[in-house]
Order: C-alpha cells, then sequence, then structure tokens
C-alpha cells in the first residue's frame, strides 16, 4: 500500500515536472534555417542553437541534442557539435520529401523534450519557360502557352508580363 502511494506520487510529480519542462522547452533554443526548400540531390545542414539558460537549468549540453526526422530517430554520425550550446544535422543528397525535423534534448537522462521542429520541402528550380505563344482573340481575350520545362516537385507558379503597343501610321 505504501510502496503504491510512493509509486503515485512519484509519477505525479515526474508529470508535473515534464509539464512545466515542456513549457520551458518552448523557448528553449531555435533551428536555422526556419522553413527551408532544399535542392534535389544537394546536401542540407541544419542548426539547432539551445539557451545557455535552457542548458544551465537541465544540465545538459550540445551532446544530448538529438535529431528526428518525422519521429525517426537521425543517426549521430550525421550530428556535429559546434559548441556548448549548439548542434548541426547534415543530411546529403537530399531525395525528394516533405518532412518534418526537430531538435531534441535528452534530459536527466531519460525524459525526451522537442525543443523546436521545422519543415522542410525539397524540389528543383524552374527552368525558364521555353516556346511561349499567345494568341489573341479579336483583339481581347489572349491565350497564352508555354512548356515550362522540368518538373520542380514544389508549387510554381509564373507570372505573364504583357504589353500592349500602339502603333501609329
Ligand atoms: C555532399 O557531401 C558529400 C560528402 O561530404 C560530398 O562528397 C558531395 O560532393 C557533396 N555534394 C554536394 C552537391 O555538395
Ligand atoms: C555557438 O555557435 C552558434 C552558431 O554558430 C552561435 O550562434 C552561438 O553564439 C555560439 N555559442 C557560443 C556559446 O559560443
Ligand atoms: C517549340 O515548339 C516546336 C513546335 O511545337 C517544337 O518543334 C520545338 O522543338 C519546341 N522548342 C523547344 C525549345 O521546346
Ligand atoms: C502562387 O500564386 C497563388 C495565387 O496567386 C498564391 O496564392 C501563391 O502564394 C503563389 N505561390 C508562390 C510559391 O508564389
Amino acid at each position: 500500500m505504501l510502496t503504491l502511494q510512493t509509486w503515485t506520487v512519484q509519477a505525479l510529480l515526474i508529470f508535473l515536472i515534464a509539464e512545466s519542462l515542456g513549457e520551458l522547452l518552448n523557448q528553449c533554443g531555435n533551428i536555422t534555417p526556419e522553413s527551408p526548400v532544399v535542392q534535389l540531390g544537394s546536401n542540407f545542414t541544419a542548426l539547432c542553437v539551445v539557451t545557455e539558460k535552457c542548458m544551465d537549468d537541465f544540465h545538459v549540453n550540445a551532446n544530448d541534442i538529438f535529431w528526428k526526422t518525422n519521429h525517426a530517430t537521425v543517426p549521430h554520425e550525421q550530428y556535429t557539435v559546434i559548441n556548448r550550446t549548439t548542434s548541426s544535422v547534415t543530411f546529403t543528397d537530399i531525395p525528394l520529401l516533405n518532412i518534418r525535423l526537430s531538435c531534441n534534448i535528452r534530459a536527466f537522462g531519460q525524459i525526451d523534450w522537442t525543443v523546436y521542429g521545422i519543415g522542410i520541402i525539397s524540389g528543383l528550380p524552374p527552368e525558364k519557360p521555353k516556346n511561349l505563344s499567345c494568341i489573341v482573340h479579336e483583339g481581347k481575350r489572349m491565350m497564352c502557352q508555354w512548356d515550362p520545362g522540368r518538373e520542380t516537385y514544389l508549387e510554381t507558379n509564373f507570372t505573364l508580363k504583357s504589353e500592349w503597343q500602339v502603333v501609329l501610321c
């Protein structure tokens, strides 16, 4: 009976610590770049900078930072500890993706916290449009078409500018 009570109190305490830790950790750091669009096939590096205060409060350092993509932990070989408060992660040859990357800390050797998360998407820059042709119907409705080039895998807008020239003879 006594053991059960002790357990309950401990569990409650851990829960309370967890709650307040979660709140605090929200302002504990950030990731740069914030919302990157990465070129397909390129290398990408993100930096997680944690505040000195949080590092001190939770008795951690940059070695306790670990990275996750969606819910999978990124292998430690991809991390670099830059200094006491900063860890970087590098991905090579970025495939086609749309993922969430988060910077996490393991506090007290067992409680994992997400410090910050960003969204990463990849794609290719649009090519210069080719073969633009326009047809004007009865001097009003203009219809244009062009070859946009390779697939970008991204939302791509093309802006068409037209100018009417008045020719006086
Ligand atoms: C990406 O990194 C790898 C390994 O460090 C390197 O061999 C490769 O040249 C880099 N690729 C680009 C596009 O920078
Ligand atoms: C650690 O490196 C980051 C990124 O280069 C920098 O912003 C930060 O000020 C550095 N912190 C310390 C304590 O040197
Ligand atoms: C432009 O369109 C013409 C006719 O459809 C085609 O023969 C030509 O190969 C195209 N040129 C380019 C650069 O796509
Ligand atoms: C493309 O155009 C739409 C409609 O004007 C706009 O809502 C959207 O933000 C644009 N997207 C980009 C990537 O510029």
